[in-house]
C-alpha cells in the first residue's frame, strides 16, 4: 500500500519534469530565433536611444561604439531570418520570405546607412553622422512599414 503510494507520486513527479523538459525544448524549437532577433532588434533601438544621447554631448566614443554596434547587426541580421520562422509570436511578415530579394535590398540600406554612421563617427564630424543616423533611422522604419506587422 505504502509502496504504491510511493511509485505514485514519483511517477507523476517523473512525468511533470518530463512535461517540463519537453515544453521547454517546443519552445527552444520554435522560437530560438525569433527570440534571437528579438533581442538583437531591441539592442539595437536602445542604440538608438544611446546615440540620440550622446549627439548632444559629442560622446564620440560612445556614439563609436553604438554605430559598431548597429553596423555589426546590419551584417548578421538575414541571417536571422530562416524560412518558416514567422508565425506567432514574431512579427514578421510572410513577405519576407516571398519577397527574399526585395527583403535583402532593405537590409542592405540599413547596413549602408550604419556603415556610413561608423564612418562618420570615426571622423567625428556632427553633420555628417547627424545625416548618416538619419537615413538609417528611415531605413529602420522603411522596413518595418514593409516586412513587419504593427
Ligand atoms: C531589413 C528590415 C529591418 C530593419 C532594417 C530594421 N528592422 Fe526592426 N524589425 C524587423 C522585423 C521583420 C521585425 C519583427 C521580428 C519578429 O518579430 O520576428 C522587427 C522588430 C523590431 C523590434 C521589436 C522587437 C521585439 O521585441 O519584438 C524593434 C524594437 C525593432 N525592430 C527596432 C529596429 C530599429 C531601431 C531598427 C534600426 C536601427 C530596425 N529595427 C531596423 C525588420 C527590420
Amino acid at each position: 500500500m505504502m509502496n504504491r503510494f510511493v511509485s505514485t507520486i514519483q511517477i507523476t513527479l517523473v512525468s511533470a519534469v518530463l512535461l517540463g523538459v519537453e515544453s521547454a525544448q517546443a519552445h527552444e524549437g520554435t522560437t530560438g530565433i525569433v527570440k534571437d532577433r528579438m533581442d538583437r532588434f531591441k539592442a539595437s533601438k536602445e542604440s538608438v536611444k544611446q546615440i540620440k544621447k550622446a549627439l548632444k554631448t559629442k560622446d564620440w566614443s560612445r556614439i563609436q561604439k553604438e554605430a559598431n554596434d548597429l553596423q555589426q547587426w546590419a551584417s548578421e541580421m538575414s541571417n536571422f531570418f530562416p524560412e518558416g520562422s514567422n508565425g506567432k509570436p514574431s512579427e514578421a511578415k510572410d513577405n519576407i520570405w516571398s519577397d527574399w530579394e526585395g527583403f535583402l535590398r532593405s537590409v542592405e540600406s540599413y547596413q549602408e546607412g550604419t556603415e556610413k554612421l561608423v564612418q562618420a563617427s570615426n571622423n567625428k564630424s556632427l553633420e555628417a553622422t547627424a545625416t548618416a543616423f538619419k537615413a538609417t533611422l528611415k531605413s529602420c522604419k522603411s522596413c518595418h512599414n514593409d516586412f513587419k506587422a504593427d
